[in-house]
């Protein structure tokens, strides 16, 4: 069982390192080890962790355009922020594709991929470990990400309060859509927040 579940992800990191650039599959691994550690930290699944965190950005090795056109011959039933919205795209089309083109089975991992660039309210602990660690990976160098990274392991849903805030801020800055399961994310986490005194 066990030998298998290690072949498994000898495969899957092969697959990534032909079908991702190098930057994009050391992002993959630096998120993959950042998720295991938080599943470690949070009582996870540590294995599962780092499954999802490896798995990814599977969605971004496809272009705009062919992520848009898989989405419509998959016959996936997206919203119209996340086809228009240049970045949303290859999460919920990447979950479609690990499933068809790697054979991911496991329903969490798939689900934790496709919620990992918007979130949404009552996020589960896998999901919420995905997002976090896909902003706080070695690589990420922004201002505040040091504080972040310490916050992630004493404070899980503080930390991600923080990283959608951010988030939602950068949109707004930009000028792009935001994503209202984003919007509910930071909701359900305040609200939870708030009912633990915070
Ligand atoms: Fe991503
Ligand atoms: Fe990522």
């Amino acid at each position: 069982m066990w030998k298998n579940a290690h072949m498994d992800i000898e495969n899957y990191r092969k697959r990534l390192q032909e079908h991702l650039g190098a930057e994009l599959y050391r992002h993959s691994l630096e998120v993959a080890e950042t998720a295991a550690a938080l599943a470690v930290r949070y009582r996870g699944d540590r294995r599962r962790a780092y499954l999802a965190g490896l798995l990814h950005d599977f969605g971004k090795g496809y272009s705009q355009i062919e992520l848009g056109r898989i989405a419509g011959q998959m016959g996936l039933c997206l919203d119209r922020v996340s086809l228009e919205e240049k970045g949303l795209l290859h999460a919920p089309v990447g979950a479609a594709l690990l499933q068809r083109e790697l054979g991911v089975t496991d329903a969490a991992v798939l689900k934790a991929v496709a919620d990992h660039t918007t979130g949404r309210a009552r996020l589960p602990l896998l999901g919420k470990i995905l997002y976090l660690a896909d902003m706080i990976e070695p690589g990420r160098d922004f201002e505040g990400v040091v504080q972040l990274r310490e916050l992630a392991f004493t404070d899980l849903d503080k930390a991600l309060l923080a990283a959608v805030d951010r988030t939602i801020q950068a949109v707004i800055q930009r000028g792009r859509l935001l994503h209202p399961r984003s919007v509910h994310f930071r909701n359900s986490l305040l609200g939870s927040s708030r009912k633990n005194g915070g």
